[in-house]
């Protein structure tokens, strides 16, 4: 049984490999359509999504699957106390894959233990989220047109926004990457992931509080919400959600092939006059995330 937690559980091999596949669904959609025929999906969102749920179930239609859906905790047995690992033994009964939201940190390894079907984390707290790394990977990919030998800005909330965590994780693996933390004290990214991968991997970062004088050098701007949700208080994040806005004034100093990416949903990051601006990728990256959760749906049902 093959579960996918965090982007280390995926061989850069595999990732080549679902980039691949994400293409050919592109260039050849036809030939997918009863991929998955007869198999079920259960996304379980015990926490708020529009994209990544709605894109998990519409690869799952496009691949001539079904899906079963908990939207909502309050809807369903956990807020009768169910723990995760009987709700994942009981949805192994009904399901042939599971794609999983949670807002605790390690909730998805739980389900993954208990369940008999493989299961996707799609967000576990301010941990980790590897799909959206798939989706992030395969708008490098197409819009770089490789990766390795490229400075990325990452900007925002850097501690608690876990999709700032599987990408660095999955980027590192590639020569001649470079990093620049661009955050404000309190929203540094997390010391053990500095550790882990960055130092470990002698991988060159650095870090400052100041967007503009990062600009020039970067190949892709990766822009991050504040975290709301993840605030012990109201007030530090109504004193930190508007740290970092990106404009056209902004822009000014940036290269022409810039790529500015953003997991969405944005609040304030970036103002609506960046959207026609042809480096702004924010949106096909929502569309490349569909076709990277259909690559990996296959090869997990594939592998189960
Ligand atoms: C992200 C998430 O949920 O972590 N959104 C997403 O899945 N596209 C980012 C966020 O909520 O800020």
């Amino acid at each position: 049984m093959r579960s996918i937690i965090d982007v280390p559980d995926l061989s850069t091999q595999e990732i080549q490999a679902l980039i691949d596949t994400a293409s050919d669904i592109i260039a050849h959609p036809d030939d997918y359509r009863e991929a998955c025929r007869h198999k079920k999906l259960a996304t379980l969102f015990f926490e708020p999504s529009t994209r990544t749920r709605l894109s998990f179930e519409a690869a799952m239609y496009e691949l001539g699957g079904n899906v079963l859906s908990v939207t909502d905790a309050a809807s369903s047995s956990a807020s009768k106390g169910e723990s995760v690992a009987d709700t994942a033994r009981t949805v192994s009964c009904y399901a042939d894959i599971i794609a999983m939201r949670h807002p605790k940190e390690g909730a998805a390894l739980v389900a993954a233990r208990a369940a008999s079907i493989p299961v996707i984390n799609a967000g576990d707290g301010g941990h980790c989220h590897p799909t959206q790394t798939l989706a992030d990977l395969l708008t490098i990919h197409r819009e770089k047109g490789a990766f390795g030998g490229q400075t990325i800005g990452l900007c925002g909330d850097l501690k608690f926004g876990r999709t700032v965590h599987s990408l660095i994780n999955a980027l590192s693996r590639y020569e001649g990457m470079r990093f620049v933390l661009i955050s404000p004290a309190e929203l540094k990214l997390p010391s053990y992931i500095k550790k882990d991968v960055l130092r470990s991997k002698g991988i060159p970062y650095e870090q400052t509080t100041s967007l503009e004088e990062a600009m020039p050098q970067l190949d892709v701007l990766y822009m991050t919400r504040v975290q709301r949700e993840r605030f012990f208080n109201e007030e530090d994040y109504l004193r930190l959600k508007d740290s970092y806005i990106l404009d056209l004034p902004k822009l000014r100093n940036a290269r022409k092939d810039l790529i500015i990416m953003h997991p969405l949903p944005r609040v304030n990051e970036i103002s609506t006059e960046v959207d026609p601006d042809p480096r702004a990728c924010y949106f096909k990256q929502v569309l490349y995330g569909k076709y990277m959760r259909m690559a990996l749906i296959m090869m997990l049902l594939k592998g189960a």
